[in-house]
């Protein structure tokens, strides 16, 4: 068994803005049940209170550039993971999103610092396994600062690509601030096209690549979906491959769900009908709409999410479909988007009586919608693995995704509704199956439901499937 430290800039319960939280605050906990040692590293944002925390480590003193940071490490244990929180109050102790600040360069790679001290004092690691960009300094560090360290320079290091629009880039004027030697500003190390991408490192410096899905894992290598790095990414493919990601049941379960109106499952759904209600009342619209078809969505408002495809068929369904719409969309921390949002409170100004939108992160709205609605619109232009779809199925509520990345591995023609070609025509054509069926063909559509619920898409796999991975390195 291993002993493995993860490095993330999110874990639930923690801190959260989108799945990464989900899978970092599930998977240490799988790898756990399996024998595993497991820590976790995060950044101390404001929000995580330190009631339970103690103090394990003080006075770090960081240097980047010009600027020195002192980081105090406090850690928690939450379940059967332990919890290292790096504390750099200037840097972290903010208000506004977790990221998009003008200074994120300097934060996570502080933050990186951080996290490497946890593995050079608190918890040395077999395996280092990083998440994201946010962590991916830690590999440029390790490889050059700290490749003398005699702790340090035998981990293995993992570097797990989330999602590979966010690839940390900056511009040039700040390379001074990473404190890396010179040679890594080359297009063979970090810069790109004339940037810095730090999410290179993590590339080019791990032992193993994985992203979150197999079929991402493909797609990543292609043009249409490298973000220009399909080119790096089809050169490291020997150690590159897909892990798709779980669901923590413990979390998404119509049967034991504590945010919901109601308990159902597959052989009792008749709770489901409560929940729906439930959704209405929330938004306050009308009961009249317990008749319709109810589509939810839960989203960050970007544009990786289709939202624009939403938009365009949004008007024909509403007026020619007669469908209700309950949307939950939160900005994204890293490149806000207004245009969404205003999109569907004017939706909403138009159909006060059908559409309900809340805009901003309520994770018990999230579950209402999951069990609340009936059909569960996801038409991403790309989806690394997406999370929402896979709670969906456990909820009965049944799917209508792009056939891309993790939606193509987990939603099929016996759960979900599929489309292909990034084009509102086919979008709009799979609802109107997926509607059809649901008005027209109730049996098939209750079978659909139970299909979809009992499919299992547990951690144990997903864990299992990392621990090869460890073991291989
Ligand atoms: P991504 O990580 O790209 O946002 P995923 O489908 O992997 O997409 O994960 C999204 C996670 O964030 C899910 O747990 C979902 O419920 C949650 N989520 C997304 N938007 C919101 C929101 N506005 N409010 C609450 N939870 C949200
Ligand atoms: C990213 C991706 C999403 C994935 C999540 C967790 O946010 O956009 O598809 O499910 O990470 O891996």
């Amino acid at each position: 068994m291993s002993r493995i430290l993860m490095v993330a800039s999110e874990a639930t319960p923690f801190a959260k803005s989108g799945g990464l939280a989900d899978v970092v605050g599930a998977l240490p906990q799988a790898l756990a049940q399996l024998g595993h040692e497991v820590a976790i590293v995060l950044p101390r944002y404001r929000s995580i209170k330190l009631d339970n925390a103690q103090r394990v480590w003080q006075n770090i003193g960081i240097s980047l550039g010009w600027h020195t940071f002192t980081a105090e490490i406090y850690s928690v244990r939450h379940r059967d993971v332990t919890v290292y929180l790096v504390d750099i109050p200037p840097l972290f102790d903010r208000g506004g999103a977790l990221y998009g600040h003008s200074d994120d360069h300097r934060r996570f790679a502080a933050f990186c610092h951080g996290a490497l001290a946890v593995a050079r004092f608190l918890f040395t690691p077999d395996i280092l396994h990083l998440h994201d960009w946010q962590a991916a300094l830690c590999a440029s560090y390790l490889k050059t600062r700290y490749s003398l360290d005699p702790i340090l320079r035998d981990l293995k290091l993992v570097f797990t690509i989330h999602n590979l629009e966010y690839n940390g880039r900056f511009g040039r004027s700040v390379w001074g601030d990473f404190q890396l030697p010179d040679y890594l500003f080359s297009p063979d190390f970090l810069e790109f096209y004339g940037d810095i991408a730090v999410m290179k490192g993590g590339i080019i410096f791990a032992d193993a690549i994985t992203t979150v899905s197999p079929r991402y894992a493909e797609e990543i290598q292609t043009p249409e979906f490298g973000f220009g790095l399909d080119g790096l990414l089809r050169s490291q493919v020997h150690k590159l491959r897909g892990i798709l990601n779980g669901v923590d049941y413990s979390e998404w379960s119509p049967e034991t769900d504590p945010r919901i109106a109601a308990r159902y499952s597959a052989s009792d759904l008749s709770g489901k009908a409560l929940c729906k209600q439930d959704l209405l009342d929330h938004f306050q619209l009308p009961s009249e709409n317990l008749q319709r078809p109810l589509l939810g969505i839960v989203t960050r408002f970007a544009a990786q999410k289709g939202i624009d495809i939403i938009q365009q068929v949004a008007w024909t369904l509403m007026y020619d479909d007669d469908v209700a719409l309950a949307v939950l969309g939160a900005a994204t921390p890293h490149t806000p988007d207004m245009r969404f949002e205003y999109f569907f409170e004017h939706l909403r100004s138009v159909f006060p009586d059908r559409v309900g939108i809340y805009r901003g992160f309520n994770n018990t709205l999230a579950h209402k919608i999951e069990a609340g609605a009936d059909i569960f619109l996801m038409p991403s232009r790309f989806e690394p693995c997406g999370l929402n779809q896979m709670y969906s199925l456990r909820y009965g509520t049944i799917p209508v995704v792009r056939s891309t990345g993790g939606l193509e591995n987990t939603v099929d023609g016996e759960t979900g509704f599929k489309f292909w070609g990034y084009w509102p025509p086919d979008f709009l054509h799979a609802v109107r199956l997926a509607l059809d069926e649901y008005r027209n063909r109730p049996e098939d559509w209750r079978k659909r439901m139970v299909t979809a619920m009992q499919r299992d898409f547990s951690w144990t796999a997903s864990a299992r499937q990392y621990t090869t991975l460890y073991h291989s390195l």
